[in-house]
Protein backbone atom coordinates (compact mmCIF):
# COMPACT_ATOMS: atom_id res chain seq x y z
CA UNK A 1 0.00 0.00 0.00
CA UNK A 2 1.57 3.36 -1.21
CA UNK A 3 1.54 5.95 1.65
CA UNK A 4 1.52 3.32 4.49
CA UNK A 5 2.66 4.73 8.04
CA UNK A 6 2.14 1.89 9.93
CA UNK A 7 4.56 1.68 13.37
CA UNK A 8 5.61 4.94 12.71
CA UNK A 9 4.92 7.57 15.73
CA UNK A 10 3.27 10.67 14.97
CA UNK A 11 3.16 14.28 17.30
CA UNK A 12 0.62 16.99 15.77
CA UNK A 13 0.44 19.90 17.51
CA UNK A 14 -2.92 22.45 17.57
CA UNK A 15 -4.24 18.44 16.89
CA UNK A 16 -7.87 18.90 18.86
CA UNK A 17 -9.84 21.03 15.99
CA UNK A 18 -9.10 22.27 12.61
CA UNK A 19 -5.94 21.80 10.26
CA UNK A 20 -4.76 19.97 13.01
CA UNK A 21 -7.00 17.15 13.64
CA UNK A 22 -7.72 16.43 9.90
CA UNK A 23 -3.51 15.87 9.71
CA UNK A 24 -3.71 13.51 12.95
CA UNK A 25 -6.82 11.85 11.87
CA UNK A 26 -5.05 11.23 8.50
CA UNK A 27 -1.61 10.08 9.93
CA UNK A 28 -4.10 8.07 12.16
CA UNK A 29 -5.82 6.01 8.88
CA UNK A 30 -2.85 5.61 7.28
CA UNK A 31 -1.60 3.75 9.97
CA UNK A 32 0.68 6.00 12.67
CA UNK A 33 0.31 6.13 16.31
CA UNK A 34 -0.52 9.23 16.78
CA UNK A 35 0.37 11.61 19.41
CA UNK A 36 -2.45 14.62 19.80
CA UNK A 37 -1.10 17.89 21.42
CA UNK A 38 -3.13 21.36 21.98
CA UNK A 39 -3.14 22.64 25.22
CA UNK A 40 -7.20 21.81 26.20
CA UNK A 41 -7.35 18.01 27.38
CA UNK A 42 -10.89 17.46 27.44
CA UNK A 43 -10.84 18.38 23.46
CA UNK A 44 -7.88 15.99 22.92
CA UNK A 45 -8.98 13.40 24.80
CA UNK A 46 -12.59 13.18 23.03
CA UNK A 47 -10.69 13.19 19.45
CA UNK A 48 -8.08 10.50 20.44
CA UNK A 49 -11.27 8.44 21.89
CA UNK A 50 -12.96 8.87 18.34
CA UNK A 51 -9.54 7.31 16.76
CA UNK A 52 -9.42 4.97 18.83
CA UNK A 53 -12.77 3.89 18.32
CA UNK A 54 -12.43 4.16 14.76
CA UNK A 55 -9.65 1.36 15.25
CA UNK A 56 -6.44 3.72 15.13
CA UNK A 57 -3.93 4.40 18.04
CA UNK A 58 -3.87 7.60 19.59
CA UNK A 59 -3.00 9.49 23.01
CA UNK A 60 -3.52 12.45 24.24
CA UNK A 61 -0.22 15.02 25.10
CA UNK A 62 -1.41 18.06 26.28
CA UNK A 63 1.47 21.27 26.47
CA UNK A 64 1.53 24.62 25.96
CA UNK A 65 4.20 24.61 23.07
CA UNK A 66 5.51 28.04 23.79
CA UNK A 67 6.30 27.07 27.77
CA UNK A 68 10.12 26.65 28.06
CA UNK A 69 10.72 23.31 28.28
CA UNK A 70 7.67 21.85 26.84
CA UNK A 71 8.73 20.44 23.63
CA UNK A 72 11.57 18.72 24.84
CA UNK A 73 9.65 17.36 27.86
CA UNK A 74 6.20 16.56 25.46
CA UNK A 75 9.22 14.48 23.24
CA UNK A 76 10.79 13.10 25.87
CA UNK A 77 7.72 11.37 26.80
CA UNK A 78 6.78 9.86 23.75
CA UNK A 79 10.14 8.41 23.55
CA UNK A 80 9.96 7.16 27.12
CA UNK A 81 6.60 5.60 26.16
CA UNK A 82 6.65 4.49 22.38
CA UNK A 83 10.73 4.59 21.62
CA UNK A 84 10.56 6.32 18.94
CA UNK A 85 9.37 9.56 17.18
CA UNK A 86 9.19 9.61 13.17
CA UNK A 87 6.89 12.20 11.97
CA UNK A 88 6.54 15.84 13.57
CA UNK A 89 3.21 18.18 12.69
CA UNK A 90 3.79 21.98 13.46
CA UNK A 91 0.75 23.04 13.23
CA UNK A 92 -0.14 24.34 16.42
CA UNK A 93 -0.87 28.29 15.25
CA UNK A 94 -2.43 31.72 16.52
CA UNK A 95 -2.64 35.03 14.05
CA UNK A 96 -3.16 38.69 15.52
CA UNK A 97 -5.41 41.02 13.24
CA UNK A 98 -4.71 44.71 14.48
CA UNK A 99 -3.46 47.50 12.04
CA UNK A 100 0.50 48.97 12.67
CA UNK A 101 -0.01 51.97 14.55
CA UNK A 102 -1.94 49.71 17.62
CA UNK A 103 0.18 46.73 16.69
CA UNK A 104 1.92 46.17 20.29
CA UNK A 105 4.97 44.32 20.31
CA UNK A 106 3.53 41.91 22.85
CA UNK A 107 1.33 41.31 19.95
CA UNK A 108 3.92 40.17 17.33
CA UNK A 109 6.05 38.37 20.00
CA UNK A 110 2.98 36.09 20.93
CA UNK A 111 2.01 34.99 17.31
CA UNK A 112 5.96 34.31 16.70
CA UNK A 113 6.42 32.89 19.77
CA UNK A 114 3.86 29.66 18.79
CA UNK A 115 3.74 30.32 14.88
CA UNK A 116 7.72 30.23 14.74
CA UNK A 117 9.52 29.73 17.92
CA UNK A 118 7.91 26.52 19.45
CA UNK A 119 8.10 25.13 15.97
CA UNK A 120 11.61 25.24 15.82
CA UNK A 121 12.11 24.31 19.58
CA UNK A 122 9.86 21.03 18.70
CA UNK A 123 11.82 20.19 15.31
CA UNK A 124 15.04 20.44 17.54
CA UNK A 125 14.23 18.16 19.95
CA UNK A 126 12.44 15.76 17.70
CA UNK A 127 15.15 16.10 15.48
CA UNK A 128 17.59 13.98 18.08
CA UNK A 129 15.76 10.83 17.94
CA UNK A 130 15.02 11.20 13.96
CA UNK A 131 18.73 11.78 13.44
CA UNK A 132 19.40 8.39 15.46
CA UNK A 133 17.01 6.29 13.74
CA UNK A 134 18.15 7.63 10.37
CA UNK A 135 14.71 8.32 9.57
CA UNK A 136 12.26 11.25 9.76
CA UNK A 137 9.65 13.63 8.77
CA UNK A 138 9.19 17.30 10.07
CA UNK A 139 6.06 18.74 8.21
CA UNK A 140 5.37 22.52 8.97
CA UNK A 141 1.78 23.98 8.45
CA UNK A 142 2.88 27.61 7.24
CA UNK A 143 0.02 29.33 5.19
CA UNK A 144 -0.29 31.18 2.05
CA UNK A 145 1.04 33.92 4.30
CA UNK A 146 4.22 32.19 3.96
CA UNK A 147 4.25 33.27 0.30
CA UNK A 148 2.59 36.61 -0.23
CA UNK A 149 0.98 38.76 2.65
CA UNK A 150 -2.03 41.03 3.76
CA UNK A 151 -2.37 44.04 6.12
CA UNK A 152 -3.34 44.48 9.27
CA UNK A 153 -1.35 40.33 10.62
CA UNK A 154 2.90 41.89 10.47
CA UNK A 155 3.51 38.53 13.48
CA UNK A 156 1.46 36.18 11.03
CA UNK A 157 3.39 37.15 7.64
CA UNK A 158 6.90 37.00 9.37
CA UNK A 159 6.20 34.11 11.27
CA UNK A 160 4.72 31.99 8.52
CA UNK A 161 7.81 33.26 6.15
CA UNK A 162 9.78 32.54 8.49
CA UNK A 163 8.19 28.63 9.02
CA UNK A 164 9.21 28.31 5.49
CA UNK A 165 12.76 29.59 5.70
CA UNK A 166 13.15 27.39 8.78
CA UNK A 167 12.24 24.45 6.69
CA UNK A 168 14.64 25.22 3.87
CA UNK A 169 17.48 25.35 6.78
CA UNK A 170 16.61 21.93 8.45
CA UNK A 171 16.21 20.39 5.56
CA UNK A 172 19.75 21.14 4.74
CA UNK A 173 20.87 20.04 7.68
CA UNK A 174 19.43 16.89 8.27
CA UNK A 175 18.81 15.22 5.06
CA UNK A 176 22.00 13.47 5.35
CA UNK A 177 20.44 11.94 8.44
CA UNK A 178 17.22 11.04 6.42
CA UNK A 179 15.05 13.51 7.86
CA UNK A 180 12.80 16.03 5.30
CA UNK A 181 11.63 18.66 6.40
CA UNK A 182 8.78 20.83 4.37
CA UNK A 183 5.99 23.67 4.55
CA UNK A 184 2.54 22.87 3.69
CA UNK A 185 1.15 26.49 2.98
CA UNK A 186 -3.05 26.24 3.16
CA UNK A 187 -5.14 29.18 1.83
CA UNK A 188 -8.17 29.82 3.75
CA UNK A 189 -9.93 27.24 4.97
CA UNK A 190 -13.48 26.84 6.82
CA UNK A 191 -11.95 26.39 10.72
CA UNK A 192 -12.03 28.28 14.49
CA UNK A 193 -9.49 29.90 13.43
CA UNK A 194 -11.09 31.75 10.79
CA UNK A 195 -14.87 31.65 11.43
CA UNK A 196 -15.40 35.70 11.74
CA UNK A 197 -14.03 36.15 8.62
CA UNK A 198 -15.71 33.00 7.22
CA UNK A 199 -19.54 35.07 8.74
CA UNK A 200 -18.36 38.30 7.19
CA UNK A 201 -20.25 37.91 3.64
CA UNK A 202 -18.02 40.78 1.87
CA UNK A 203 -14.87 38.38 3.27
CA UNK A 204 -16.15 35.42 2.01
CA UNK A 205 -17.10 36.65 -1.43
CA UNK A 206 -13.25 38.12 -1.65
CA UNK A 207 -11.62 34.90 -0.15
CA UNK A 208 -14.25 32.70 -3.27
CA UNK A 209 -13.18 35.03 -5.75
CA UNK A 210 -9.17 35.61 -4.93
CA UNK A 211 -9.72 31.73 -5.52
CA UNK A 212 -9.53 29.51 -8.60
CA UNK A 213 -11.58 26.59 -7.62
CA UNK A 214 -13.79 29.63 -6.07
CA UNK A 215 -14.34 27.97 -2.76
CA UNK A 216 -12.85 27.67 0.78
CA UNK A 217 -10.78 24.88 1.83
CA UNK A 218 -12.49 21.85 3.77
CA UNK A 219 -10.35 21.06 6.40
CA UNK A 220 -10.29 17.13 5.24
CA UNK A 221 -8.77 18.31 2.32
CA UNK A 222 -4.87 18.89 4.68
CA UNK A 223 -4.22 15.71 5.99
CA UNK A 224 -3.89 13.65 2.92
CA UNK A 225 -1.19 16.27 2.20
CA UNK A 226 0.75 15.81 5.31
CA UNK A 227 0.52 11.97 4.82
CA UNK A 228 2.15 11.98 1.94
CA UNK A 229 4.90 14.48 3.03
CA UNK A 230 5.16 11.63 6.45
CA UNK A 231 5.30 8.91 3.93
CA UNK A 232 8.22 7.16 2.41
CA UNK A 233 7.24 7.96 -0.70
CA UNK A 234 8.06 11.59 -0.29
CA UNK A 235 11.78 10.92 0.48
CA UNK A 236 13.13 13.08 -2.19
CA UNK A 237 10.87 15.87 -1.43
CA UNK A 238 12.46 18.66 1.08
CA UNK A 239 12.97 22.04 2.13
CA UNK A 240 9.87 22.44 -0.15
CA UNK A 241 6.78 25.07 0.37
CA UNK A 242 3.46 23.47 -1.00
CA UNK A 243 0.64 25.54 -1.33
CA UNK A 244 -2.81 23.93 -0.65
CA UNK A 245 -4.78 26.83 -1.43
CA UNK A 246 -7.09 26.46 -4.40
CA UNK A 247 -4.79 28.42 -6.54
CA UNK A 248 -4.64 31.41 -5.17
CA UNK A 249 -1.31 32.02 -5.19
CA UNK A 250 -0.76 31.11 -8.44
CA UNK A 251 -3.53 33.57 -9.65
CA UNK A 252 -3.35 37.59 -10.33
N1 LIG B 1 -7.65 27.89 8.88
C1 LIG B 1 -6.99 28.44 7.89
O1 LIG B 1 -7.58 28.99 6.94
C2 LIG B 1 -5.49 28.42 7.85
C3 LIG B 1 -4.88 28.88 6.69
C4 LIG B 1 -3.51 28.85 6.62
C5 LIG B 1 -2.78 28.37 7.67
N2 LIG B 1 -3.40 27.94 8.80
C6 LIG B 1 -2.55 27.44 9.88
O2 LIG B 1 -2.96 26.14 10.24
C7 LIG B 1 -2.72 25.93 11.61
C8 LIG B 1 -4.00 25.44 12.26
O3 LIG B 1 -5.03 26.38 12.00
P1 LIG B 1 -6.56 26.07 12.36
O4 LIG B 1 -7.36 26.87 11.43
O5 LIG B 1 -6.78 24.61 12.45
O6 LIG B 1 -6.60 26.74 13.83
P2 LIG B 1 -7.60 26.49 15.06
O7 LIG B 1 -8.87 25.89 14.61
O8 LIG B 1 -7.64 27.78 15.81
O9 LIG B 1 -6.82 25.40 15.95
C9 LIG B 1 -5.63 25.74 16.61
C10 LIG B 1 -5.13 24.56 17.39
O10 LIG B 1 -3.90 24.92 18.05
C11 LIG B 1 -4.01 24.66 19.45
N3 LIG B 1 -3.16 25.62 20.16
C12 LIG B 1 -3.31 26.96 20.25
N4 LIG B 1 -2.33 27.50 20.99
C13 LIG B 1 -1.52 26.46 21.37
C14 LIG B 1 -0.34 26.36 22.15
N5 LIG B 1 0.23 27.46 22.71
N6 LIG B 1 0.25 25.15 22.33
C15 LIG B 1 -0.31 24.04 21.78
N7 LIG B 1 -1.44 24.07 21.03
C16 LIG B 1 -2.03 25.27 20.83
C17 LIG B 1 -5.51 24.79 19.75
O11 LIG B 1 -5.93 24.10 20.91
P3 LIG B 1 -5.86 24.79 22.38
O12 LIG B 1 -6.47 26.15 22.25
O13 LIG B 1 -6.62 23.85 23.27
O14 LIG B 1 -4.41 24.84 22.74
C18 LIG B 1 -6.07 24.10 18.49
O15 LIG B 1 -5.99 22.70 18.63
C19 LIG B 1 -2.19 27.25 12.16
O16 LIG B 1 -0.78 27.22 12.21
C20 LIG B 1 -2.64 28.26 11.13
O17 LIG B 1 -1.79 29.38 11.07
C21 LIG B 1 -4.74 27.96 8.92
Amino acid sequence: MAFDLTGRVALVTGASRGLGWSAARALAEAGATVMLNARGEAALAEKAAALEAAGHRAHVLAFDATEAGAPADGIAGILAAHGRLDILVNNAGIIHREALPEHTDDDFRRVVELDLIACFALAREASRPMTEAGWGRIVNIGSVFSLIARGNIPGYVAAKHGLAGLAKALAVELAPAGVTVNTLAPGFFATEFNAGLKADPDFDAMVRGRTPVGRWGAPDELGHAVVFLASEEAAYITGATLAIDGGMTAAF
